[in-house]
């Protein structure tokens, strides 16, 4: 059974109650089963730190079993709930509110660490990361213990387990939420990347989770990625073109991760921070103009900059996991990274876990070189230039694609109510991006509004439309400008500054 279900619940603050029966759900028991072959590694005496704790389960029962434990979450209601289940069981744990990449630990060394069903909510940069951070804490002999999700034995079971991934990476998609499914990292290699060493007859497999036990050999060897040139990454020929195409209509199409140099960059870099949205990476290649750069590709799950910020999937974590991980402090001497605006909310969070400078750059990439050779922040860009027509005609065509695909349902509609409805649908997908500036309001959802108000007064007055149908478009109106706001960079200008 996936656990991608599962992650909702410790995504909301409010589902967080209910987190232990959701998750034992959601695994068919499996999870208790796995935390008790995780418990079964931990010694009493022993010192134990627990990453991505959540509500407490595991660390309580080591601390019972007389573990001596430091655990680690992010989510302070999962943290209160895990005191409150401490409290109840009359034991100490040491919780601690933090990143797990970054966890709050002053050099402290533990015999055993444990990471149960985080990993999978994790980018594999940021997951690589988190395990060599525990294998740094880890005294030389002392073992790393992951449970986490893998594909199912069975081929029914993969089948039915993919639908349910399926449905939810459309959901997300549709949506734009950040409840796209867990990940299934390749754990052995992942473990091995950390410089550990597997230790397979500790290790074992229960339903679709399974554990891993890795040991920390006396010396851990220096784990920094090599820098590869962007084009390594770039689809060519037909491929390249198919996937222009789908990302031109906003399609998430991502690439591989990583930091990468485009040109030879120096020791003065310079250093970009951008999203996995093939469309972003192509543009700040091109925008480069021949500049040399180190380009810093994080895992927005190939969305663009904008909406994986806005979507909390472009975020500091990742951009300071890849930094840790590609040793940039040693191939650069200005530890200074330009973000682009439109995801500028990381900056402060981004300074304060690598600690480099953190500079905010212009929105388009074309505008890079002169910000890179004047250092000087880039003006706000007029709603010409932001919006102008080659981005309108994307705009167009994106809300017409969504409004086709949103509007089916209307099939079961009668014909009378359903016509106006399409015919309005159709005007309005070409008549917002075009009369934009002109229409009143401020979101999408007002400027359809005029838009429907205007069609469907001057239609009932010339006698073209029947009062009932001037009222269907007046009602179907609010619809249409929310799915065109959804498609426009401008619509919520505001938000981009939260
Ligand atoms: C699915 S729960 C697992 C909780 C617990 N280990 C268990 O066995 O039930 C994942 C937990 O990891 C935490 N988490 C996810 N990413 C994190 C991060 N980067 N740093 C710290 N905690 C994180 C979440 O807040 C959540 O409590």
């Amino acid at each position: 059974m996936s656990l991608a279900a599962m992650v909702l619940a410790d995504r909301s603050d409010r589902l967080v109650g209910f987190y232990d029966r959701w998750i034992d759900v959601a695994t068919l028991g499996h999870a208790g089963r796995v935390r008790n072959v995780v418990l079964g590694q931990i010694a009493p005496g022993q010192r134990l730190l627990d990453l991505g704790c959540g509500s407490g389960t595991l660390a309580v029962a080591a601390a019972r079993a007389g573990a001596e434990v430091v655990a680690i979450d992010r989510s302070a209601a999962m943290l209160s709930l895990a005191r409150q289940k401490a409290a109840a069981a009359g034991v100490a744990v040491d919780f601690r509110q933090g990143d797990v990449a970054f966890p709050p630990l002053g050099g402290e060394r533990f015999d055993v660490a444990t990471a149960t069903f985080v990993l999978g909510e994790l980018s594999g940069d940021s997951a690589a990361l988190v395990l060599r951070r525990a294998a740094e804490a880890l005294s030389p002999g002392g073992r790393l213990v992951i449970a986490d999700e893998v594909a199912p034995a069975s081929l029914g079971a993969r089948f039915l387990v993919g639908l349910l991934r399926a449905v939810q990476w459309v959901v997300s998609f549709l949506v734009l939420e950040q409840v796209a499914p867990t990940r299934r990292h390749p754990w052995r290699t992942l473990l091995a990347g950390a410089g550990l060493e597997l230790v397979p007859e500790r290790s074992s497999r229960s339903g679709s989770l399974v554990v891993l036990v890795g040991r920390r050999p006396a010396d851990l060897p220096r784990a920094v990625l090599a820098v590869a040139p962007l084009d390594d990454v770039l689809p060519v020929g037909v491929v390249r073109a198919v996937l222009r195409a789908a990302a031109w209509l906003d399609a998430p199409i991502p690439v591989r991760p990583g930091v990468y140099r485009v040109g030879q960059p120096g020791p003065a870099g310079p250093v970009l921070l951008t999203g996995n949205f093939l469309a972003s990476v192509e543009a700040v290649r091109g925008g480069l103009a021949g500049h040399g750069a180190y380009v810093v590709v994080e895992d927005s799950q190939g969305w663009n900059v904008w909406c994986a910020s806005d979507a909390g999937l472009f975020d500091a974590e990742k951009g300071a996991a890849l930094i840790e991980r590609y040793g940039l402090d040693t191939l650069v001497d200005t530890r200074r990274i330009v973000v682009p605006r439109l995801g500028g909310r990381v900056r402060s969070r981004l300074a304060a876990l690598s600690g480099w400078d953190v500079d905010v750059g212009p929105i388009e990439a074309r505008d890079l070189p002169a910000f890179l050779s004047t250092g000087i922040s880039p003006p706000m860009l007029s709603l010409r230039r932001l919006y102008g027509r080659p981005e309108r005609v994307r705009v167009a065509a994106l809300t017409l694609m969504q409004l086709a695909v949103l509007l089916l349902p209307l099939r079961l509609v009668p014909p009378a109510y359903r016509r106006p409805t399409q015919d309005f649908a159709l005007l309005a997908g070409v008549l917002l991006p075009l009369a934009h500036d002109a229409l009143p309001g401020r979101t999408g959802i007002s400027k359809a509004s005029a838009l429907g108000g205007l069609v469907a007064l001057s239609g009932v007055v010339a006698g073209r439309l029947r009062l009932r149908e001037g009222l269907v478009i007046l009602a179907s109106a609010p619809l249409v400008g929310w799915i065109y706001q959804s498609s426009t960079p401008v619509i919520f200008w505001k938000r981009l500054w939260r």
